[in-house]
């Protein structure tokens, strides 16, 4: 007879392209993968064949800004500079109440999405912190179906604020992750250089991990992944840093690149890209032809660098659209890099999924015996279906329990001789 146990979900296609796979589930772990399992489960999903994956990652994004728009003045240029600007002005405005209930929003937002891990950078260069203890709390209370990491981010340059390394030391302290940064706002290129050596030291210390926003610039000069991925090489961080944007790499001399990018994969630093904030931010100071601004994602993975795609902003004073989906994202980011070959689609896929898991350092993550059964099933048959229908997601499961459901994808038809719906799939 067979074994009763908590959860079985049938007949699932899993993103190496394996089909008709069985996953078993109990308290809360996967505890068996493979075809036609026998066993019964108390609760039985029938995945129709559809695509079953772990969940969507968000290595990039800035949650005490999101759901802000228009607050108090939207971005009239639509720049990174006024984004800034326009930050600065609501700052002062922020109360704690007000960014627990947007940050809460979105990550009921992301949770129906099958975003169930987001790394977040939170601006300390406010000296209440005020930031600082809103996501603490909004880490605390979504930890049942989400997990958030916190990157110390002085916003307005480490050196250049002269209160921002005593708050990034003090947000570490209140429970902060990891360690961030700007050097390209700084004022100068070395005060930038040293804001690198000092956060990177200080990350070593602390035995932390290293997560900078840099070279969110078009200037091919601008070189500071450079001497990240020397400090980090110098202070043994390796596989702790990421590099964020780098955008300055798409402008870079080929030569130079050449030989930067074995510096950054001997250093161990991923690189973390933001395709859909990239296309929208850089090359504002071009006429035509404009640059797209996002970093080299092809050629960094076939270096051997660990690159992710993040989502950066949702409804911010940066990027007034989004909806936590990182099907978009991964759809942007295959498009802005052409990355249209099959593997190179798939890396798309894994570039919000197992890339940014592993930058974050998520444990047991993934569809496989012994990991946490968290759980996205997608109305689409295979990763490239996923990103070009941005797939619906028929549900998703955390710790072994369905938290969100979503009907496929599928319209009505009212015309004469043809069939009466139609779902955007191919071959059913
Ligand atoms: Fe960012």
């Amino acid at each position: 007879m067979d074994a009763v146990i908590e959860t079985v979900i049938r007949n699932a296609s899993l993103a190496d392209g394996q089909r008709g796979v069985d996953v078993a589930i109990e308290h809360g772990r996967i505890t068996a993968v493979g075809p036609a399992l026998a066993l019964k489960g108390a609760q039985e999903i029938d995945a129709g064949g559809d695509l079953l994956s772990a969940p969507f990652v968000d290595a990039h994004f800035h949650m005490d800004a999101t759901l802000s728009y228009g607050l108090p003045r939207v971005n009239a240029s639509g720049t990174l500079l006024e984004g800034i600007a326009l930050w600065g002005e609501l700052k002062p405005e922020l109360t704690q109440q007000a960014l627990v209930g947007r940050a809460l929003q979105y990550c009921d937002w992301a949770a129906a999405r099958g975003l169930l891990a987001i790394r977040t950078h939170v601006d300390i260069c406010d000296d209440r912190l005020l930031a600082v203890e809103a996501l603490l709390e909004v880490k605390r209370l979504v930890a049942p179906y989400l997990d958030m990491q916190l990157v110390a981010f002085p916003q307005d340059g480490v050196l250049r604020s002269p209160t921002a390394l005593a708050n990034l030391k003090r947000a570490i302290g209140m429970g902060v992750d990891v360690v961030g940064g700007i050097p390209h706002f700084e004022r100068t290129m070395a005060d930038g250089a040293e804001s690198v050596r000092i956060l990177c030291e200080f990350a070593a210390e602390q035995g932390l991990m290293v997560d900078m926003h840099c070279d969110e610039s078009d200037d091919p000069m601008s070189r500071h992944i450079e001497t990240l991925a020397y400090h980090s090489n110098r202070l043994g961080l390796h596989g702790r840093v990421a590099g964020s944007h780098l955008t300055s790499m798409h402008s870079m001399d080929n030569y130079y690149v050449s030989k930067l990018l074995p510096l950054i994969r001997e250093a161990g630093v991923a690189a973390i890209a933001n395709p859909l904030i990239n296309i929208t931010l850089q090359g504002r100071h071009d006429s035509y032809p404009k640059r797209r601004g996002m970093t080299r994602v092809p050629e960094m993975l076939a270096a051997g660098i660990e690159v992710a795609f993040g989502h950066d902003c949702v409804m911010d004073p940066w990027y007034s659209l989004g909806s936590g989906d990182m099907l978009e994202v991964a759809h942007m980011g295959l498009h802005v890099a052409q990355m249209t070959g099959q593997d190179a689609m798939r890396a798309c896929y894994q570039a919000v999924t197992a890339a940014p898991a592993r930058i974050l350092g998520l444990r047991d993550y993934g569809v496989a015996v012994g990991c946490h059964a968290d759980l996205v099933l997608l109305d689409a048959a295979d990763p490239v279906e996923a990103i070009r229908l941005r797939a619906a997601r028929r549900m998703v499961m955390r710790r072994g329990k369905v938290i969100a459901e979503a009907p496929r994808a599928q319209a009505r038809l009212s015309l004469p001789g043809r069939p009466a719906t139609v779902d955007f799939r191919l071959g059913r």
